[in-house]
């Protein structure tokens, strides 16, 4: 072979390699066609160097390893090439899609409406200097009745529909038991409130449920008249709807106070027109109180001639109806997060 030859042979091997560009799709398949250039024809090539005149051997070697390179560059652009495409490619599937940008905010969780009530009347109270207690969903007769002045047979029980339990107990329908519980274990002088979960076998309506919130107020200390009881009841709607609010003094009867009051607030989701959540009478009854029945404070080992004090047992669910503007109850326990969510404390945007 002399070296024109060579040559020929050179571009020959180089018009193959273009070839095999141009049928390889892949970057394997470009590997593939380069290792097999690499590997056949140019090795075959430079083996044949020792047929080569000693003097021609350094021109030799220089056109075969020009030639080499020649075709080792032109498949690393082919490869490169073909990256260039993927990227292009995967950045027009991600276009519009920014990185650096803030994910889009969701909807924050809140508290229960009920809970955020609870916990406002719970600052206000223990401000006040009560203590929060608690006490038992499962009651018995003598806490939830009897120590209440409701003897067996009485009607009043009837106005409290019980769901009764098989072992004689009951769930408690209202957080009074909370009063004789507490009498006993601390005796007086004595400020407590007790929040808590009731249940009342109750037709379910707009204004009714039969799991609902209450919580149950005691004070009992030496000289405590009705002029105390008004007084913190004025004030805890007060604080609660951060404004005064318009309210009624009736008489009302619970066998567990003597005398007896309904505290009806002026209804807020109708401004006292009338509806379906006041049952069109314009008012709600919220607060329920008076002076707790000697009998009461007997059953609590406290000496009514020495000691007298006042209960309430607010509706802590009417009332965080009335504060968010809620106008069925059944929102309030029926799961659907839509009435749970509390705008204010959204904190951005939400996702569609
Ligand atoms: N426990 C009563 C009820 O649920 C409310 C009440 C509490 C009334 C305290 C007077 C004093 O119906």
């Amino acid at each position: 072979m002399n070296l024109t030859e060579l040559n020929e042979l050179l571009r020959t091997i180089e018009r193959q390699a273009e070839a095999a560009v141009r049928d390889a799709g892949t970057a394997d398949g470009l590997r593939a066609a380069e290792s097999r250039l690499v590997k056949g024809p140019l090795a075959d090539v430079l083996k044949s160097i020792k047929a080569f005149a000693p003097d021609q051997r350094g021109a030799a070697g220089q056109a075969i390893n020009t030639a080499k390179n020649a075709v080792k560059d032109r498949f690393q652009a082919a490869l490169g090439a073909l990256r260039d495409a993927d990227v292009a490619g995967e950045r027009k599937k991600t276009a519009g899609f920014d990185p650096t940008l803030p994910p889009p905010l969701s909807r924050c969780g809140s508290l229960h409406p009920v809970t955020i009530v609870q916990r406002e009347v719970e600052r206000l109270f223990t401000g006040l200097g009560f203590a929060v207690v608690g006490g038992p969903e499962m009651e018995t007769d003598y806490y939830n009745f009897e120590a209440l002045n409701i003897p067996e047979m009485h009607p009043a029980r009837d106005t409290q529909d019980t769901f009764w339990l098989t072992n004689g107990w009951l769930l408690r329908t209202h957080t009074s038991p909370c009063q004789v519980r507490a009498m006993k274990k601390w005796g007086p002088p004595l400020r407590v409130i007790a929040p808590g979960r009731c249940f009342r076998y109750e037709a379910v309506d707009a204004s009714h449920d039969n799991t609902f919130f209450q919580v149950e107020g005691l004070l009992i200390d030496k000289h405590i008249s009705i002029a105390h009881l008004i007084a913190f009841m004025k004030l805890l709607l007060r604080e609660v709807f951060h404004r005064e609010v318009k309210v009624r003094l009736r008489p009302g009867y619970f066998p567990f106070v003597e005398p007896g009051f309904e505290m009806d607030m002026s209804c807020e989701i109708c401004d006292g027109a009338g509806c379906a959540t006041c049952r069109k009478s314009g008012w709600i009854e919220i607060l329920p109180c008076g002076m707790v029945h000697p009998n009461v404070l007997r059953h609590g080992n406290i000496d009514p001639g020495e000691y007298t004090g006042f209960a309430f047992g607010l509706g802590l669910t009417r009332l965080a109806m009335m504060k968010f503007g809620i106008a069925d109850i059944r929102t309030l326990n029926g799961g659907d997060i839509r009435g749970l969510v509390n705008p204010e404390t959204l904190s951005g945007p939400a996702l569609a």
